[in-house]
């Protein structure tokens, strides 16, 4: 080719790179402002309605009950666990008064030997009066995922002089009971706040000895008079389906108590 022509090319070729680049830019600059657009429109998309996630057990909302952790378990949302910073609130004076704790003691028809599991143990509000009802040849674990709750039982053991209290740091998951080691299990106020209802359930099944019995007390949410949070509130047919995929027996649900039903279930005899 031409030496000369080779430069006009060249110089064409010059002249034209600035206005290509040019677009090139100018294009670019596009493609970021209508990234930038549509990431704000599908963000907007995402944020309504919330997104719903589910793991084959639990689904999990952003939109619920501030009370709740978001998570919920066939069709129930899961409770804020209690902080160990309101323990006071659980050794209340008025709660004779208000909830007939005595009642629940007498219905549970405690035997003197007997091995009694009082999950979600707290305080020890129940612990206490089923160590004294068991007496020294009886157990009573109590089992928590708050040290905090075990230090003040503990404490409270020392000063009284008891000895058959044992202390159970249990996992969310797991209460870390030896297998049929206990004739009760006892929950007053706690299932609904297990972040793990389905494993808890399970290994309690495990711990239960065959004939055992399971007691839940919960607040009653079929009654809105009640003057407890909604989501630490349970209806009874709500604990029954839920424990209706365990080998468990429904035994009885006792309404003797002015604000909370016992829902009573045993492990078949058959069952190991
Ligand atoms: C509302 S308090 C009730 C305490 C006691 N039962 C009473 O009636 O005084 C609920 C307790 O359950 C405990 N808890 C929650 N999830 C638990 C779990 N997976 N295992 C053991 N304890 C649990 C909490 O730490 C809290 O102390």
């Amino acid at each position: 080719m031409n030496p000369a022509r080779m430069k006009n090319l060249h110089v064409i070729h010059s002249a034209y790179e600035p206005s290509l680049k040019n677009i090139l830019f100018r294009f670019s600059f596009l493609v970021v402002i209508s990234s930038l657009v549509f990431t704000s429109v599908s963000s907007a998309r995402t944020q309504t309605p919330k997104p719903q996630k589910s793991d084959g057990r639990y689904v999990y909302h952003e939109n619920h009950d501030p009370d709740g952790i978001g998570k919920f378990y066939m069709g129930r949302e899961i409770a804020q666990v209690m902080g160990h910073q309101a323990a006071d609130w659980l050794d209340r004076p008025e709660r004779e008064a208000e909830e007939a704790p005595s009642l629940l003691l007498k219905s549970l028809k405690l035997k003197p030997g007997q091995a009694i599991a009082d999950i979600g143990a707290g305080s020890g509000y129940l612990t206490f009066p089923m160590a004294k009802r068991v007496g020294t040849k009886g157990t009573v674990y109590a089992v928590e995922i708050q040290q905090e709750m075990l230090d003040i039982i503990a404490h409270k053991q020392e000063t009284m002089g008891l000895k058959n209290i044992k202390m159970v740091l249990g996992a969310v998951d797991d209460p870390r009971l030896p297998d049929s080691s206990v004739d009760l299990i006892l929950m007053v106020d706690v299932y609904h706040e297990f972040d793990f209802p389905y494993e808890m359930a399970k290994a309690m099944v495990k711990a239960l000895r065959p004939g055992g019995r399971i007691a839940f007390v919960e607040y009653r949410k079929e009654n809105p008079d009640v003057p407890i949070k909604r989501v630490h509130k349970m209806t009874v047919l709500q604990v029954r389906k839920e424990m209706a995929v365990f080998p468990l027996q429904w035994v009885e649900t006792i309404n003797v108590l002015p604000r909370q039903h016992i829902i009573i279930f045993r492990k078949p005899l058959s069952q190991k």
